[in-house]
């Protein structure tokens, strides 16, 4: 027998029975989707607390634990034995490539590496100063443009075809919203790098010089791409999800979830918490004093980088990270030295934080973004890169989840619905009455 809860209207004394939607992992669902047909009632959730937009197979994360899993797998095992591309491909298509698999995989994504030369001419209609994030939302969107007839959102096959074009072009557009603003010119694609060592090419070679990634900097890269290739349903997902549910063009959807990750409570929170680790660097305050003001409710200052909608436990990408980032640090010795200071920074906040009664009862602890930052930055990426990366990292996430949504039967156009507060009906006046 189906499991159900019953839903009594103390108001009218109806009851109705809500059947329980069971997943693999985690807590299982009420389905609400017969309340208003039965009872007259929308339910309310603004920010989506406790509401599941969709079912997925793609990532679980338990907050309260401190785990995620890409399609199954700990990001802990990903992250030691992984590459990026073999997670693109587990992510796009749910199990772990053979050999072989991988192999046709990386030479299809780098087939993808170019792009159309007129799509090379939108950068010169930014201005010098425009946020690279300005630049990814706008090229990508433009692709669209070039990818448009040809992209039947309910054919396989077109789908599979747009994912290898969004992964693979990715890398160029990022690298080439770098070199625009620094006026240098524009590095093309060279199929003979792996994925992650071909966008540090792009980035900072010069056609002038030979140039070698640094292959400490190039696994470095590649572990923070699989760290953030994919979190279920964030807020950029979900826009990518509710815009692409009208069908619209898929280059379009994912430049919407550009949109959305570009906010600082989003995937912009990388850059702030540099910024403000510099402040706290460069301050004759104390780290007690941030810490303070973080948890003053009359000061909006926020400690950046802590904090998660759903962990309510260490998120288990900040463990990775921090580990990469004293590794890192260790191992560029003189190099990383300017670092180190906001390292220890860091460090200490994060020891200041976790003895403190605020941060532990509100289960607040470092996010992903915390020490992601760090490592960028000692890498030689400009903080108004940091996420454009994480962009670049989330694409194969993005594109995963808007595949299985096409795929899905129970998926339907995406239309919240909403408790209005204004004016019942009122009559209009001429501008001469009011
Ligand atoms: N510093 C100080 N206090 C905080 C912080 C923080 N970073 N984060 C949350 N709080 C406090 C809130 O003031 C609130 O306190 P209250 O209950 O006394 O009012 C309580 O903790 C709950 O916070 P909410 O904002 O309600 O939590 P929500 O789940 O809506 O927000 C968010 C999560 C946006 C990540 C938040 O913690 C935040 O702003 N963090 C800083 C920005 C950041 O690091 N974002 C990156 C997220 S990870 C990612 O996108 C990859």
């Amino acid at each position: 027998m189906s499991k159900t809860v019953t839903l009594t209207d103390n108001t009218t004394g109806k009851s109705i029975e809500l059947p329980i939607q069971e997943g693999s992992h985690g807590p299982n669902c009420l389905d609400v989707r017969t309340l208003y047909k039965e009872l007259g009632y929308f339910t309310y959730d603004p920010g989506f607390m406790s509401t599941a937009s969709c079912r997925s197979d793609v990532t679980f994360i338990d907050g309260d634990e401190g785990t995620l899993l890409y399609r199954g797998y700990p990001i802990e095992q990903l992250a030691e034995e992984s590459t990026y591309l073999e997670v693109c491909y587990l992510l796009l298509n749910g199990d772990l490539p053979a050999a072989d698999d991988l192999h046709d995989f990386s030479r299809i994504i780098k087939e993808h590496s170019m792009l159309h030369e007129a799509v090379r001419r939108f950068f010169d209609g930014f201005r010098h100063d425009a946020h690279p994030m300005a630049i990814m939302v706008g090229v990508v969107g433009a692709l669209s443009a070039f990818y448009h007839d040809n992209v039947d959102v309910h054919n396989p096959e077109h789908r599979r075809i747009a994912a290898h074009r969004l992964i693979s072009k990715m890398p160029t557009i990022a690298a080439w919203s770098y070199k625009y603003a620094n006026g240098q010119p524009f590095m093309y694609p060279d199929n003979n790098l792996s994925y992650t060592a071909n966008f540090l090419a792009m980035m900072f070679g010069v056609p002038s010089e030979p140039y070698q990634p640094n292959p400490v900097f190039v696994r470095a890269l590649d572990l923070i791409l699989i760290l953030h290739a994919d979190h279920e349903q964030n807020a950029s997902t979900s826009t990518v999800r509710l815009s692409g549910s009208s069908e619209a063009n898929p280059f379009a959807a994912i430049s919407a979830g550009i949109a959305s990750l570009w906010g600082p409570l989003h995937g912009g929170a990388n850059e702030k918490v540099i910024r403000m680790l510099e402040e706290i660097v460069h301050s004759d305050k104390s780290v007690e004093d941030f810490v303070a003001r973080a948890k003053d409710k009359n000061d909006s200052f926020r400690l950046m980088g802590f904090g998660h909608r759903v962990y309510k436990n260490y998120d288990p990408r900040a463990k990775i990270i921090r580990k990469m980032c004293h590794d890192l640090l260790a191992e560029m010795g003189d190099m990383g030295a300017d670092n180190q200071p906001l390292f220890d920074v860091a460090m200490e906040l994060e020891r200041i934080a976790m003895e403190d009664d605020y941060f532990i009862e509100r289960k607040l602890y470092p996010n992903v973004d915390f020490y992601s930052g760090i490592i960028l930055r000692a890498m030689g990426i400009p903080l108004n890169m940091f996420t454009v990366i994480f962009a670049l990292a989330r694409t194969v996430g993005w594109i995963s989840h808007w595949n299985e949504m096409m795929q899905d039967p129970e998926s339907r156009i995406g239309r919240p619905r909403q408790l209005y507060t204004g004016y019942r009906s009122r009559d209009y006046t001429s501008i001469e009455e009011r």
